[in-house]
């Protein structure tokens, strides 16, 4: 048992099994307010806040919780700078500029980093709450759906080279994960619809039940129906808690399966154009190819496929692509890092809830998918 989940009224608590580096997820709705007590309680020596976050995330939420802070002003110091939003700042660059300012600021080993953002921010202030010092304590405020119930749990931090995604960085687990499903009141429709992908992935790879309750309501999620959104989040961190709680530096294979649809995702993403599709989007048509894939090898029933396809069209969720190019797209899926002597290997589902990784896959397979996708 490597995830463990309490929940009383609004509020909802999932634990991440990780021997002394276990931390809480803590899920609830109009209770940013209280973040400050909840981080006071999970850090109880907390003596300097580095507010690190979004620029784009300002009031009310980011806002809200640096008058909160500086409410405990007596016993806390905060320090808080904002980062230009998008990927761009996941950057050598920025990185250097905010061990710097931690510097200037006085920040020592017990200071401790609050990212406050989408993934972007968790990435990049969690790897340099990973570096300042040898390392200090930091907590994720994620403000995404997508950062909500992917990036912000696990420990997955980094930054980008000019020419490689998350190419450098570090596993740095968070203190503590706070979330408020009503910041994502103020979300564009398409970046929150976009974090329903990862939310439906989870189904598929890991949780039978959640997906048919994902089948049973999509228009509630869609509508952004406080509880179902809360619910959602919930299940979607307790299978990433237990996923992260089985292989946590992704030794064993097992945490390669939160990548469901992502080969065929970052192939679409670098093929088409950064910025064109964002990651949920592309996620979404990668779970559709990679769940062909898995049809055409006569690995799942068609049922499958048109459950999955039902599901994200629900979720106002792109299932092709007609500009997906398999001679583009191939050659950027044999650099990933599940190829193996030169063959495409795979996550691919065996039924809804499950998935295994598939070696040895022809490649004209993958151009027949890719083509059938558009
Ligand atoms: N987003 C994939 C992982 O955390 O492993």
């Amino acid at each position: 048992m490597n995830s463990e989940r309490s929940s009383s009224g609004n509020q909802s608590c999932v634990r991440v099994q990780l021997g002394d580096r276990s931390y809480d997820i803590q899920i609830s709705s109009g209770e940013v307010g209280r973040f400050i007590d909840l981080i006071l309680e999970a850090i109880p020596d907390l003596s300097h806040a580095l507010l690190i976050s979004d620029e784009a995330v300002e009031s009310p939420w980011a806002d809200q919780l640096k008058a909160a802070f500086e409410q405990k002003a007596v016993t806390v110091r905060v320090s808080d700078t904002s980062v230009r939003s998008g990927e761009g700042s996941k950057s050598i660059e920025e990185f250097n500029r905010l061990l710097q300012w931690i510097l200037t600021e006085g920040g020592d080993r017990k200071s401790v980093v609050v990212a406050v953002g989408g993934g972007v921010i968790g990435d990049l202030a969690g790897y340099v709450a990973a570096s300042f010092a040898r390392g200090v304590r930091f907590v994720q405020v994620p403000t995404t759906l997508l950062a909500m119930v992917d990036s912000s749990v696990g420990g997955k931090t980094g930054i980008n080279l000019p020419t490689a995604k998350n190419m450098v960085g570090a596993f740095w687990q968070p203190s503590l994960v706070l979330i408020d499903s009503d910041v994502l009141s103020t979300l564009p429709d398409r970046s929150y619809l976009s974090g329903l992908a990862e939310v439906v992935k989870y189904g598929v790879i890991d949780d039978a039940d959640f997906f048919v309750w994902l089948e049973a309501n999509a228009l509630h999620l869609v509508n952004r129906q406080s509880d179902a959104v809360r619910y959602a989040i919930e299940k979607s961190c307790e299978s990433k808690a237990r996923v992260v709680g089985e292989d946590e530096r992704e030794t064993s294979g097992r945490r390669a399966i939160l990548n469901y649809g992502h080969t065929f995702a970052h192939a679409i993403e670098a093929t088409c154009g950064y910025g064109k599709l964002l990651h949920g989007e592309a996620v979404s048509i990668g779970m559709e190819m990679a769940a062909r894939l898995a049809q055409r090898l006569g690995l799942v029933s068609d049922d499958l496929l048109q459950r999955q396809t039902r599901l994200l069209v629900e979720c106002r969720l792109p299932v092709v692509l007609p500009e997906a190019d398999p001679d583009q797209m191939l050659p950027v899926m044999m650099r990933d890092k599940k190829v193996e002597h030169g063959k495409l290997r795979f996550i691919l589902p065996s039924q809804i809830g499950a998935v295994d990784l598939v070696g040895d896959v022809e490649k004209d397979f993958v151009r027949e998918v890719i083509l059938e996708t558009r």
